[in-house]
């Protein structure tokens, strides 16, 4: 009997996220965990699949995180629905929804922080001061309120999804990180929450991120080894575009996350740009190119 499927349980305290965790554990049921912002898009589903894959029942946190946050970024205006959440969670079967509010998470000001070291000197690290350590922070508050089997993180972000795996390695966390495939829109546009932000001239710009990926993963099957050709490759498709404004295209080593002056099918390089008001992340393994990445089916109307 202990298999028929539960209503979905939604959790907003800490110590009761624990100890549902811990009931599961003891009933010998194995616990995944994806932990999200909120605002599910099929991105965030596919990590639940992968979850359910992994594990017997799927926890899926949704908090906006204010510590990876800075000044002047987007934390206020981050998109919220949380109707809309409980209702994709309950469609992928999910066993638990835990949404602490921020009195709940932040009880205490987090004075001490989890730092990323060298991994977050470049790409999105400089330019957003604070935000690595920020996420840090809160997955292992999450990680230890949640202590699941398995936790799935999305290659979407990828400096994020390696920091944190390097974060449980390092600091003998008793959890197993999967890192999931990105998962495109059947134009190439990575899913984001945040390209609700997008113009829909923005929107019809965006694709030449992905296309400009993909010029690079060509360059490289091509033969091309140079870091600085693979990035001629990618931004000649990029500057076409009108109304990208690249902040960095940078080919980095995947256990370190420094640039490289010699790309290898492991390299990844990752793009940031803005368009208008959105601020967009995307990468890509160049010996895999981003027909290896999962993508959406255009609708039939
Ligand atoms: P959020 O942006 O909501 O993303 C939650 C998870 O979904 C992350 O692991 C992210 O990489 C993954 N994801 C988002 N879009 C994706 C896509 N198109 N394909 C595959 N995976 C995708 O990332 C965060 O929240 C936060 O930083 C968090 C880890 C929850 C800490 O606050």
């Amino acid at each position: 009997m202990i298999d028929e499927p539960r209503p979905m349980i939604e959790i907003s305290d800490p110590a009761q996220m624990r100890s549902w965790s811990r009931a599961r554990r003891a009933e010998g049921r194995s616990v995944g965990f994806v932990p999200t912002m909120g605002y599910l898009h099929e991105g965030h589903l596919r990590l639940v699949d992968r979850a359910q894959a992994s594990a017997a029942l799927v926890v899926v946190s949704a908090f906006v995180n204010p510590l990876q946050f800075g000044p002047g970024e987007d934390f206020e205006r981050y998109p919220r629905d949380p109707e809309h959440d409980r209702e994709a969670a309950v469609s992928r079967g999910v066993a638990c929804l835990f949404i602490p509010g921020q009195p709940q998470m932040y009880a205490s000001p987090a004075i001490v922080r989890v730092s990323p070291g060298p991994l977050a000197e470049h790409l999105c690290g400089p330019r957003r001061p604070g935000h690595f350590e920020g996420v840090l922070t809160v997955v292992a508050k999450l990680l230890h309120m949640v202590e699941p089997d398995v936790a799935v993180f999305g290659r979407k972000d990828a400096q994020q999804a390696l920091i944190i795996r390097r974060m449980v390695r390092d600091l003998d966390f008793p959890t197993t990180i999967e890192i999931a495939p990105t998962i495109r829109e059947p134009d190439g546009v990575a899913l984001s929450s945040r390209n609700v932000y997008l113009t829909a001239d923005q929107r019809r710009a965006a694709p030449a991120l992905a296309q400009g990926l993909e010029a690079a993963h060509v360059a490289f099957a091509g033969g091309e080894r140079r870091a600085a050709r693979i990035v001629d490759a990618a931004e000649a498709v990029i500057r076409d575009a009108r109304g990208i404004e690249l902040e960095y295209l940078t080919p980095v080593d995947p256990g370190t996350l420094q640039p490289v002056s010699e790309v290898e099918a492991d390299t990844i390089l990752a793009v940031a740009a803005r368009l208008g008001k959105a601020r967009l992340i995307d990468n890509v393994e160049l010996g895999r190119g981003i027909g290896s990445d999962e993508w959406l089916e255009a609708a039939s109307a």
